[in-house]
């Protein structure tokens, strides 16, 4: 999963329900606290017979909650902690806590506590399928979204029960995926935004090709904090080994013209196109329809420029409404050639980055990188993770679109 830095220092509780999918809230909590979140636990007595409440002791660092009437605590935590907390995550919800939660129930630590919440309420329904299809609970479930929870869907599959259908706990990455969109600023809901990323592929025969060392890390980071801000994104990527981010709509492409196709018909109603893909600048002239033979002897490949994507943009760009963002990679004269770039192809800004480096540029986790704006103001970054460093560039852009409105 994505490094979720925005996360670090929020304060989420989980409220774990008596059910069996009560052992994978063992692996959330653990994910939570991996991402720097201060996680506390507060179980209902039904789920200590599940698991018990040493584990997420261990896992969380913090003490568990789940008698109401304990004295260690303080009597009014049921108050206090929905009301200092970012997020409440009830996962797994029974349908007996969802019907809890629905008519304003409050008889132990977890109904109360979420009562007095003024905190978000993440709502993750897990049980039977008959249980979960029952139309008392669907009802419930619609008054807990009519109550202002976000209720995530069940995944369908193999239950405990063994029967199949809705009714399983979503994996913990992908609750997490939810809480980390819960938990961003979601200050990009206007922008839909195009991203490329990866290589480009260019055929010689049937078997071989050109390409690039372009690993999809930097336009895939973009594409998922963009989404998790709320922005509409369309991720245009060459191959990579990398899986699409949630909420993302996912374009695959190989070569440079498919990549040229997929950007220019769906930046047409985009605000902002960002192309962190290293396209391939020559493509071979007449790719051989069968697989060349090895011969004992040298042979050339005659190759002839790719279309310039950015270049066709930024020529189509001339009222500026659309930002244009590019990247640059370079092993020498950094700025000069990024400047050289951003005034050709007619952009509002290129990210430099030196690829000379070994903790910059291709397949890396980090990036270190100048930004160049069309005004002339250059902006030095420090060294920082690819997807830290996709957050600061979305700031820059929500700036510059912003000042153009
Ligand atoms: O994918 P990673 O492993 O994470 O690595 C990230 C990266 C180093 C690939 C990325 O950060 C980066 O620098 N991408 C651009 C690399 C590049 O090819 O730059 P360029 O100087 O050739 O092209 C300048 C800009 O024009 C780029 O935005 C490029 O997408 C675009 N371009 C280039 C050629 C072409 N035919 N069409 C284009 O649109």
């Amino acid at each position: 999963m994505d490094e979720q830095g925005h996360m670090t220092g929020k304060k989420v509780i989980v409220g774990v329900t008596g059910g069996i999918a009560a052992y994978k809230a063992a692996e959330l909590v653990r994910l939570l606290v991996k991402s720097g979140v201060n996680t506390h636990v507060a179980m209902t007595e039904h789920a200590t017979k599940f698991v018990a409440p040493l584990t997420f002791e261990a896992l969380s660092g913090n003490r568990v909650v789940w008698d109401m009437w304990s004295h260690e605590t303080s009597p009014m935590d049921h108050i206090h902690w929905g009301q200092e907390s970012d997020l409440v995550v009830i996962a797994p919800a029974t349908a007996n806590f969802v019907a809890k939660m629905a008519n304003g129930t409050g008889d132990d630590f977890l109904s109360t506590m979420v009562l007095a919440a003024s905190a978000k309420i993440l709502v993750c329904p897990a049980m039977n399928t008959r249980m979960y299809m029952n139309a008392a609970v669907q009802r419930n479930l619609r008054q807990l979204k009519d109550l202002g929870m976000v209720v995530m869907e069940p995944s369908a599959g193999e239950l405990a029960c063994r029967t199949e259908g809705p009714g399983r706990l979503p994996e913990p990455e992908e609750i997490m995926n939810r809480i980390s969109m819960l938990l961003s600023a979601q200050d990009l809901t206007d922008l839909k935004i195009v991203i490329t990323a990866g290589p480009t592929r260019e055929p010689i025969d049937p078997v071989r090709y050109l390409t690039n060392r372009s690993s999809g890390k930097m336009g895939f980071a973009l594409a998922g904090a963009a989404a998790m801000r709320g922005a509409k994104v369309i991720l245009v990527s060459g191959p990579t080994s990398l899986c699409p981010p949630p909420g993302v709509t996912f374009a695959p492409v190989n070569t440079t013209e498919e990549m040229r196709r997929e950007v220019l018909d769906r930046s047409i109603d985009c605000d902002v196109v960002i192309k962190a893909a290293a396209v391939l600048d020559y493509r071979p002239k007449n790719p051989s329809e069968r697989k060349i033979k090895k011969e004992n002897r040298s042979f050339s490949i005659e190759l002839e420029p790719t279309p310039d994507i950015l270049a066709e943009l930024g020529s189509g760009n001339p009222g500026g409404h659309r930002i244009l963002v590019g990247f640059a990679a370079e092993t020498n004269d950094l700025l000069a050639n990024a400047k050289t770039k951003l005034k050709k192809k007619n952009l509002d800004m290129i990210v430099a980055n030196d690829v000379s480096r070994t903790d910059a540029g291709f397949d890396t986790e980090t990036n270190l990188v100048k930004i160049l704006y069309r005004g002339g103001a250059i902006e030095d970054l420090p060294l920082m993770s690819k997807r830290q460093l996709a957050d600061c560039l979305l700031d820059r852009i929500k700036k510059i679109w912003e000042s153009a409105k």
